[in-house]
């Protein structure tokens, strides 16, 4: 029997703090890490960049192929007109097959940012636990009131030099949380063996203690 992967799928939503604490985790284990959000980002900054239509399924195809993870460092990739960009193009079927492989080859194989084999991988998205990596020993699902995630977005954006009103982010998160809620193909869902974490009232330790709890033995 092979050996299950070391997996630690992070999913939630938008400004939840997934991405945090799963950095956090990747550190502490000595994992790879792969934040999946970027990838999508990636296609949809290369679609506007490319002056194409984000309905554009052809071009978001195309963008998704050509995606590579040198491009991933790209500061532009966080901004909120990528964010909502990245949520358009996700929706689409063929993006996210294109995007499928190398999802699923760094759950195989993960390695560290020099190219390194690791023993296990911290992989964050909205489909990790349900459709990249089903069999993952850990799963948790990280959540936030809706307030709380506009508010953390918004600060994030502010210090990105991005000249945004808060009640704009508010509206941009939950557009985002219901398409990605809502669409066909592979929604973000909690699986139903992920471990639910809600940072409303949590801090980034606050985070870690509890998923390190939850996770326990359960890599061994
Ligand atoms: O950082 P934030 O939580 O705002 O978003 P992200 O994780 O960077 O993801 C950006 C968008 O990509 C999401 O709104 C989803 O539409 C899409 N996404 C997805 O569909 N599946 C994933 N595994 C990861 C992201």
């Amino acid at each position: 029997m092979t050996p299950r992967p070391r997996i630690i799928a992070v999913d939630g939503p938008a400004a939840s703090g997934k991405g945090t604490l799963a950095r956090r985790l990747a550190r502490h284990f000595g994992f790879g890490y792969l934040d999946t959000g970027l990838l999508y980002r990636a296609v949809g900054l290369r679609v506007l960049r490319a002056g194409k239509d984000l309905g554009d399924e052809a071009a978001a195809v195309a963008a998704a192929e050509a995606v590579t993870a040198a491009e991933l460092a790209d500061p532009e990739l966080r901004s909120g007109p990528t964010g909502n960009a990245a949520s358009a193009v996700a929706k689409i079927p063929g993006v996210r097959q294109a995007l499928f492989d190398l999802q699923r080859r760094f759950a195989a194989h993960p390695t560290d940012d020099r190219g390194r084999p690791l023993l296990g991988a911290v992989i964050d998205g909205r489909d990790i636990g349900t459709v990249i990596c089903p069999d993952a020993p850990v799963k948790l699902f990280v959540n936030a009131s809706l307030e709380t995630r506009a508010k953390r977005r918004h600060k994030e954006l502010l210090e990105r030099g991005e000249a945004i009103i808060y009640a704009r982010v508010l509206e941009d998160i939950e557009r985002r949380d219901e398409q990605d809620r809502s669409r066909s193909v592979a929604p973000m869902a909690k699986a139903p063996d992920a471990f639910e974490i809600d940072t409303t009232g949590l801090d980034a330790d606050g985070a870690f203690a509890a998923a390190l709890a939850f996770i326990g033995s359960r890599l061994d």
